[in-house]
């Protein structure tokens, strides 16, 4: 067996970014992702992780030709060996943009064959106070965030992208014996939540709740703990391209899946109308009774529970005009998507967190006979490898039928 690289220091060239928040670089014959670096750059880098195969996973630990667009981190605990919360804390604003959108461009050419011109756009506040919930990890006497691909707690005083009310001090003050997660949440109106996680993942309120977000001209509430967009701004910008690409028309019929505290769902009901239908489907129970709460205004309007998957998706049997789904990270996938396309609607508006999830969907709606007809991206996760996109995709004309399925499949 080859001798594992885990240890080693070498000099690499650094070339693209790559998804994932690193950058590629090469090294006798292998491929290292490489953190805390940027293209372009020549770094001496510690192999902090052996893949077994091709590749190796290192950090970048002395810089000998820089990058223009490398900058003072403003975190002192973004470091190789420190907090594994951000990714491009050593890049300018700008420029991680200007990568996020080399990677959602990436992988659409290399997962779905297309080649798309997406510009991610800037959300302020930009790049540090945007994170309005904080997960702190709690070790012993120790508080603090998970180093990059472990369970340490780097201990930390601040985190620089936490609003002031989510900060670690505040955490560290509420900490309980026996909690293993401490999370602090914020409302819109400055108030706070604060529950604590044990190590059997038991949840337990310890100061606030439910949250309440006003977005959209409506108040939701959500209950401690459960689903919300995290930047300050990101239910409202999430919600403006989503209603801008569905362009709903009063009347008609609309299905949002995984639909959490219904902040689309209840926005789709305002436009289509009291002579539409918006059915929105989640699977935590939490979230459906968070989400029929807050929809309970609107007659057109109905939150189910459920798993979704293509059975779900198959067994409405009403005329569907829109979809709108909201997957988690590991996106829809190929039979959901089949099933989605069975509904014959004419759009669906796609909110994807993750890139390459996102591509391999594309992908699968391309064939059944749909094409991406728009893509926006947003930074709306600043300093983080992450990005968000909102992607219209509609049936091309003549298209090829998506398979069959359904009830009577
Ligand atoms: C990314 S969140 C989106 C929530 C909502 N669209 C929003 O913006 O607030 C995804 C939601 O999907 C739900 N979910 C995840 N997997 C699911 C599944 N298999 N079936 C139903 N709901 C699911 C989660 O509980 C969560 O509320």
């Amino acid at each position: 067996m080859a001798e594992s690289w885990a240890g080693r220091e070498v000099v690499v060239d650094v070339e693209r970014v790559a998804h994932g928040g690193h950058c590629v670089a090469r090294h006798e014959g292998r491929v290292l992702f490489v953190r805390h670096t940027l293209p372009g750059e020549r770094v001496r880098a510690l192999v902090t992780e052996d893949g077994g195969g091709s590749f190796c996973r290192a950090d970048a630990v002395e810089v000998l030709r820089a990058s223009p667009d490398r900058v003072a981190a403003p975190c002192r605990y973004a470091r190789p060996g420190g907090c594994g919360g951000c990714d491009w804390q050593h890049v300018d604003p700008a420029a991680q943009r200007r990568l996020k959108q080399a990677v959602v461009t990436e992988q659409l050419q290399r997962l779905a064959g297309l080649d798309v011109d997406v510009r991610v756009e800037e959300v302020a506040p930009a790049p540090l106070h945007w994170r309005t919930r904080m997960q702190y990890a709690v070790d012993g006497e120790r508080l603090g965030l998970r180093a990059h691909r472990s369970h340490d707690v780097i201990e930390i005083d601040s985190c620089p992208i936490a609003v002031p009310e989510v900060d670690a001090p505040v955490a560290r003050e509420r900490a309980v014996p026996g909690a293993v997660t401490i999370e602090v949440e914020a409302a819109d109106d400055g108030a706070i939540a604060v529950s604590a996680v044990d190590a059997r993942r038991r949840r337990r309120a310890l100061a606030g709740g439910p949250v309440r977000h006003d977005t959209g001209g409506r108040r939701y509430e959500v209950r401690t703990g459960g689903f919300w967009q995290v930047h300050v701004h990101a239910a409202d910008v999430l919600l403006e391209a989503v209603l801008e690409l569905a362009d709903v028309q009063a009347g008609e019929s609309i299905v949002d899946l995984y639909c959490g505290a219904g902040l689309f769902t209840a926005a789709l009901a305002e436009r289509t109308g009291p002579t539409g239908r918006v059915i929105g489907v989640e699977g935590t129970a939490s979230a459906v009774r968070d989400g029929r709460r807050n929809v309970s205004d609107l007659r057109q309007c109905e939150i189910v529970r459920g798993s979704i998957d293509a059975r779900t998706v198959d067994g409405f049997t009403h005329p569907v005009d829109v979809v709108v789904l909201d997957p988690p990270r590991a996106g829809a996938k190929r039979p959901l998507v089949e099933a989605i396309c069975r509904l014959d609607a004419r759009a669906v508006v796609y909110v994807a967190c993750d890139p390459a999830a996102l591509a391999r969907d594309v992908a699968a709606f391309a064939g059944c006979g749909w094409r991406l007809e728009r893509l926006r991206a947003f930074d709306l996760f600043p300093m983080t490898q992450h990005v968000e996109c909102v992607a219209l995709l509609v049936p091309e004309p003549g298209g090829a039928p998506p398979p069959a399925g359904g009830p009577l499949a």
